[in-house]
């Protein structure tokens, strides 16, 4: 039976509703429910709604609220994050639901990032696949998973637009570029919160883009440190993700931790309310990022975490994730006269309203289907979607003399630590991803290829410099026909806390690269990391570079199924890899600068070039081989002017003229030759993916209207600019065919 509190909760909710009911369309239904609750409400049970704590599950902070139970009864905490199991989320649930006055149900949040049980590879990764159709598919299979585990929310999709290597977190985006990383984070909030944003759904979950805003760009690539750009850079480069995902339908965004222009995010009036409530039109709620309402104090614009929490609130702050600041001293500001209790009301109903939205209040336990749990955890066909995206997030960067794909039955020696690892290959933020479950690439390349053909040895670990494993490794490799060698960076090497000076692949792992050489055998070198590296030396060194990422569950398959060319590899890099880390920021969609160069062996002097490195990355945006080639025809365009309001085919053959069926993404570009401000020397404005058999070829052709070409001009206003403009096409950013048309 049903609790009192909730039957009387569902009845105010239900009598009020019908009375005041003029309209009968879902969203005003919605709202009326939602005044209907507020009506009942005490001040302290309102901020309960704003406050998030983090269940004994605790894997993010040190700051684990202690009594979180007895919040929970008592009404002071409306919401609970890193719990999961459909058990443990209903026991939770249970006590909201039966124990407290109200009985409004929790919301229960989770860093679903990559997957829930079944780990996709790392959103770096799977940006690298160009694959809009299996990235929405799997947020999807995330979404299900953990919505039958109980959750209703994920913080994601992470959409920080970054041009910096050493900031770990660049794992966790889509690269660097905004049109690449808008289209994604669309696909991904449509993944997660269903196709109609059907959050109603019981396999749906809340979208929650992440974070707001700007925190890609901390100077020095140094987590958490200070973010200052030009207000142009932010709204034509940082920006649009954002919006984009807004646009798709998210119900939630969660604030950075780090400031802009010298205000911190948190306390930010401008990003929180006039940018994105006014211009953007959010209609959902601000959760904070953990603790970062505390830690404006520590930025310096507040006295104390009272004073911190006034800036949030009046900033537009919906929710306070683990800082127990709304929850300490909110009742005693509104009390005080400091903020006025309209404003909480306005965030309590941000809150009520995700949480109609979701149909908590009709099936509170709707998440808490113990037989569908085990029916769709691990299900075969996300295990299968799994593997897909990891095949087609791999970027193969170079390939001598195709010495892949290997043959099977030739003798293989593996090493590496990574080859066996099977943790490393989750990445960061596996959410409930399970290592004991799954099976390395050593396993599957024995699987594949037969025990008696490999052979292992570690050779050294990934971190550290121990070499007392190399001698096993050279004899190991001596006996086989290739040497396959796996090294990278372990797991907690790259996500959140997890910047480097120094994007070399760590340890001694590059040494022995270098002994393995000189056995004259072809070095197939894997990789394993989660931004990208300064893989200049093992570019000299290796026969074959294949970028795997950490491809998650299926991981291991997907590497020997590349490897053996069962999948021909077909991913492009969405962020630059320098040569070195002294040429970072180095990303494609630059400007050209007053004193540019145009061939790397400038002699003046006194150009924008480096005196002891060349500018030019070792694998540009865009970049990615396969095990067939294809060729570009020039490009032809419908005409060579396009009217203010017309539009323009550009088209270009592409034939697959090697011996392989393969795939590839043709890319379109653009530059805006003469602006009112300087305009970038390229920029990304469409991509298709196609798949050719050998032989075949296929015309592209891409429709450009003039509001790809808007940005904002020297008097901030959002627009075109009338003149000439070159259109490129390619298979990455650096090589490309080129036209030229006039904007009238
Ligand atoms: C991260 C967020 C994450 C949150 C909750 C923070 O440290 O910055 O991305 O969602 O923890 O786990």
């Amino acid at each position: 039976m049903k609790n009192i509190a909730q039957l009387i909760l569902m009845l105010s909710i239900i009598l009020l509703a019908s009375c005041q009911q003029k309209k009968s369309d879902p969203a005003s239904i919605i709202e009326q429910k939602v005044d209907s609750v507020l009506k009942l409400m005490t001040l302290e049970e309102k901020i309960g709604q704003m406050v998030l704590y983090t269940s004994d599950w605790d894997i993010t902070g040190p700051t684990l609220k202690k009594g979180y139970l007895e919040d929970i009864k008592n009404g002071h905490c409306g919401n609970i994050f890193n719990a999961h199991t459909t058990a443990y989320v209903h026991k939770l649930q249970k006590i909201a639901v039966e124990e407290s006055r109200l009985g409004i149900p929790l919301l229960f949040g989770y860093d679903v990032i990559h997957g829930h049980k079944t780990i996709f590879p790392i959103s770096l990764g799977e940006s690298a696949s160009w694959d809009l159709v299996a990235i929405e598919n799997g947020a999807r299979v995330a979404a299900i998973e953990a919505a039958a585990s109980g959750l209703n929310w994920t913080f994601a999709p992470m959409v920080d637009i970054s041009v910096d290597p050493r900031w770990g977190r660049v794992s966790e985006g889509a690269g660097e570029d905004p049109f690449l990383g808008s289209r994604i984070a669309e696909a991904r909030v449509r993944g997660f919160q269903g196709k109609d944003n059907n959050l109603a759904d019981t396999l749906t979950l809340l979208a929650c883009v992440k974070h707001f805003a700007a925190y890609g760009a901390p100077q020095a690539g140094r987590d958490y440190n200070t973010v200052d750009m030009s207000q142009r850079v932010f709204l034509d480069t940082y920006l649009p993700p954002y919006k984009a995902a807004i646009d798709a339908g998210a119900m939630s965004v969660m604030t950075s931790f780090n400031e802009l222009d010298g205000v911190p995010a948190s306390g930010s009036k401008y990003l929180l309310t006039d940018l994105l409530r006014g211009k953007l039109g959010f209609k959902g709620l601000v959760v904070t990022d953990h603790t970062s309402i505390n830690e404006m104090v520590n930025h310096g614009v507040a006295d104390n975490d009272a004073e911190a929490g006034l800036l949030a609130v009046k900033a537009g702050v919906d929710m306070d994730m683990q800082g127990e600041v709304f929850f300490k001293y909110l009742k005693k500001q509104v009390d005080d006269g400091l903020v006025e209790e309209k404003l909480i009301d306005e965030a309590v109903r941000r809150v009520l309203r995700v949480k109609f939205m979701l149909g908590l209040f009709d099936d509170p336990y709707k998440y808490c289907n113990e037989a569908r749990e085990k029916q769709l955890v691990y299900a075969p066909e996300h295990l299968e979607a799994a593997l897909d995206m990891a095949k087609k997030s791999m970027v193969l960067l170079k390939n001598n003399n195709n010495v892949l794909p290997l043959k099977k039955g030739e003798k293989i020696a593996v090493i590496g630590e990574l080859a066996a690892s099977t943790r490393d290959l989750l990445g960061s933020w596996k959410a409930a991803g399970d290592w004991d479950f799954m099976k390395s690439t050593l396993d599957e390349l024995k699987l594949y290829n037969g025990e008696k053909n490999i052979f292992f040895a570690e050779g050294c670990k990934t971190i550290g410099n121990d070499r007392s494993g190399f001698t096993q490794a050279m004899a190991t490799a001596r006996k086989a026909e290739k040497i396959v060698l796996v090294i990278g960076e372990n797991w907690d090497w790259s996500g959140e806390a997890a910047s480097r000076t120094n994007i070399k692949i760590p340890g001694v792992q590059t040494e022995l690269l270098e002994k393995l050489k000189a056995l004259n055998k072809p070095i197939i070198v894997v990789l394993m990391n989660g931004r990208p590296l300064d893989l200049t030396r093992e570019n000299e060194l290796a026969d074959a570079l294949l970028e795997t990422w950490y491809a998650g569950t299926m991981g291991g398959k997907a590497i020997t199924q590349v490897l053996y060319g069962e999948y021909n590899p077909s991913g492009k890099l969405t962020m630059t890899f320098p040569m070195n880390v002294g040429q970072i920021p180095l990303y494609y969609n630059a400007k050209n600068t007053g004193r540019p160069i145009y061939l790397p062996n400038d002699k003046d002097k006194y150009k924008s070039k480096y005196i002891d490195s060349p500018n030019d990355p070792l694998f540009p945006f865009g970049y990615g081989l396969s095990y067939t080639t294809f060729a570009y025809s020039d490009i032809k365009l419908s005409s060579n002017e396009l009217a203010a309001k017309g539009d323009l085919k550009a088209t270009v053959r592409v034939t697959n003229t090697g011996k392989y069926d393969g795939e590839e993404v043709v890319q379109l570009y653009v530059r805006d030759l003469v602006g009112s401000v300087t305009r970038p020397v390229k920029e990304l404005k469409g991509f298709e993916k196609i798949r050719l058999k050998a032989g075949e070829s296929k015309v592209v052709t891409f429709t450009i209207t003039p509001d790809m070409l808007a940005f904002h001009r020297l008097d901030m206003t959002y627009g075109t600019e009338p003149g000439d403009y070159k259109l490129f096409m390619g298979g990455n950013s650096r090589d490309v065919k080129e036209a030229g048309f006039k904007l009238k």
